[in-house]
């Protein structure tokens, strides 16, 4: 797979609301991912940005008192910053009030009015502004008070709407959509999503309304400006914007698209693996390869809301537990694709036990060995026996299990084999004590710390993806040069050079305080 380019998108957050940990989450997530393919060679076109239009945004305006344009470039702004402060390596960020986008989404708009894709009609039917989605009558739910909600788990009233609407002939690809499906056995992920997508669809599909005129915050239609796009396909169309959509013998359009990945939270699943397939048919384009949908996290088991304030917000979290500790917590405490919760205690648990107790103090053990008894530079190997060669092959051979898991966004997996090596390499340091050796083998001593400082080097590229901050540090310390950290420098050939100097040790990971839950 080296060398072949990946395109991984976030879903585009709407600006009605400023960033919060669930956020962060997907983006991490894809972060994590274009991380990886970049390290294992590949070109990767990692896409984030903001959803604008609709009325959902329009109303938050309305109530904020401001026009919908400065509520988007305030929170659209909140968003970029958040990437940014991260660490996240996203190469775009597109925003759906920009030109360019709006020009793609009119031509993808056209192109489907040419192909009889697209109809005028009227809308009678239920409609949630929360969740910016149509509902059949069957698929509501009766709340308390008699009032009806959508089934999303947003517990957001639906209103009633009527009014002039174009329709796209979605009920026509409800067999090619099926189809697809059983030619791509990989596009929708996890199995049990794929399942519930595969039965709405053979339950028959209704056409989809795609535009509205009961406001005006969105793109207008072609030729139609009374009509404003219904903000899904203005929003999907994001993906194909960014890589130079409409102009499709555009380099980077036929680099990248059809995207790798769009990975998604488990919400708006039904849009990207129903709607968006059937509209890039629609208009004569591949669809993607592969959708994801993971699930949704809570706070100390509470459902995130703004009255659980500082405990969602990003920031307070990372100033709290730090970047890696944040990152590596969401990416190991649950098989991604489950919810999970975030508590306080789980977090100490998981911070101190794998990377404190794990991987920071294997590497501090080992690097003060070195810096006291082998002159502060890596050590002069001996033969090696047995043991010594399956720690550092045990290292060394990480990638094509690695490689397996993540293609199947499996991070919680992958990380359990990394810490698995650092598992053996505790047992081994324990085992051959080299703190012992100095006086009585001091040759023997040299080859089992060299062994551990290269197993670290390998562990630590392979961290890199999860843990960017504390795997860099790690690297310093043994002295790899920048250049050398990519997967293609795992086992011998980018293995340490004795008499390498090495800095002072200092710790990675500190071990958090254990606090109360709140
Ligand atoms: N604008 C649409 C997406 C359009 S993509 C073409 C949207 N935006 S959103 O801001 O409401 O949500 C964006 C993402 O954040 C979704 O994938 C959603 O699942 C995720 N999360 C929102 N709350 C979350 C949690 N509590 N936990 C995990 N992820 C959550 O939908």
């Amino acid at each position: 797979m080296a060398g072949e380019p990946y395109y991984i998108t976030t879903p585009i957050y709407y600006v009605n609301d400023v960033p919060h940990i669930g956020h962060a989450y997907t983006t991490l997530a894809c972060d994590t991912l274009a991380r990886f393919m970049r390290l294992d060679g590949r070109e990767v076109f990692f896409l984030t940005g903001t959803d604008e239009h609709g009325q959902k945004v329009e109303q938050a305006a309305k109530a904020a008192g401001v026009a919908p344009q400065d509520m988007a470039d305030r929170n659209s702004e909140r968003f970029r910053a958040l990437a940014c402060d991260m660490g996240y390596t996203n190469d775009d960020f597109i925003r759906t009030t920009e030109e360019r986008h709006a020009r793609a989404v009119q031509h993808l708009w056209r192109e489907l009015a040419e192909r009889g894709e697209i109809y005028l009609g009227k809308y009678a039917g239920w409609y949630s502004v929360r969740d910016e989605a149509f509902f059949a009558e069957k698929e509501l739910i009766k709340g308390p008070n008699g009032k009806l909600l959508a089934p999303t788990g947003t517990g957001a009233e639906v209103e009633w709407v009527e009014e002039p609407s174009y329709f796209f002939q979605l009920s026509a690809w409800g067999d090619r959509l099926l189809a697809f499906y059983d030619a791509n056995p990989d596009f929708i992920a996890p199995d049990s999503r794929r399942n519930e997508v595969v039965s709405f669809v053979r339950g028959g599909l209704q056409d989809l309304s795609i535009s509205r005129t009961t406001f005006t915050w969105g793109v207008p239609v072609p030729g139609d400006p009374a009509h404003v796009m219904y903000v899904w396909i203005d929003a999907l169309t994001n993906y194909l914007t960014a890589v130079g959509y409409p102009d499709r013998e555009n380099k980077t359009f036929s680099k990248f698209w059809p995207a790798n990945l769009h990975l998604v939270g488990k919400d708006i699943l039904r849009f990207h693996a129903v709607y968006w397939p059937a509209f890039l048919m629609g208009a004569g384009l591949a669809p993607p390869k592969r959708i994801f949908a993971h699930g949704w996290w809570t706070i100390e088991g509470q459902k995130i809301s703004k009255s659980l304030g500082n405990a969602i917000d990003p920031y307070e979290l990372v100033e709290k537990y730090g970047r890696d500790q944040m990152r590596y917590f969401l990416l190991r405490e649950v098989p991604f694709g489950n919810d999970g919760d975030f508590s306080r205690a789980a977090m100490v648990q998981r911070v101190n036990g794998d990377l404190a107790n794990g991987i920071g103090n294997l590497a501090q053990r080992t690097l003060t060995l070195i810096q006291k008894n082998c002159g502060a530079a890596v050590p002069d190997p001996g033969a090696m026996i047995d043991d010594d060669r399956a720690l550092i092959e045990g290292a060394a051979g990480l990638l094509p299990g690695l490689c397996d898991h993540m293609s199947r966004q499996e991070f919680h997996k992958a990380l359990q084999v990394i810490l698995a090596v650092v598992g053996e390499a505790d047992s081994y340091i324990d085992a051959n004590a080299p703190w012992a050796l100095g006086k009585t083998d001091p040759a023997r001593m040299a080859t089992v710390l060299y062994v551990l400082a290269e197993t670290i080097r390998n562990v630590a590229i392979v961290l890199q993806p999860f843990t960017p901050d504390a795997a860099a540090k790690i690297l310093d310390q043994l002295a790899v040069a920048t250049d050398s950290r990519a997967f293609a420098n795992l086992g011998e050939k980018g293995a340490l050079v004795p008499g390498t100097s090495l800095p002072a040790p200092r710790g990675v990971f500190p071990r958090l305080e254990a606090e109360p839950a709140v």
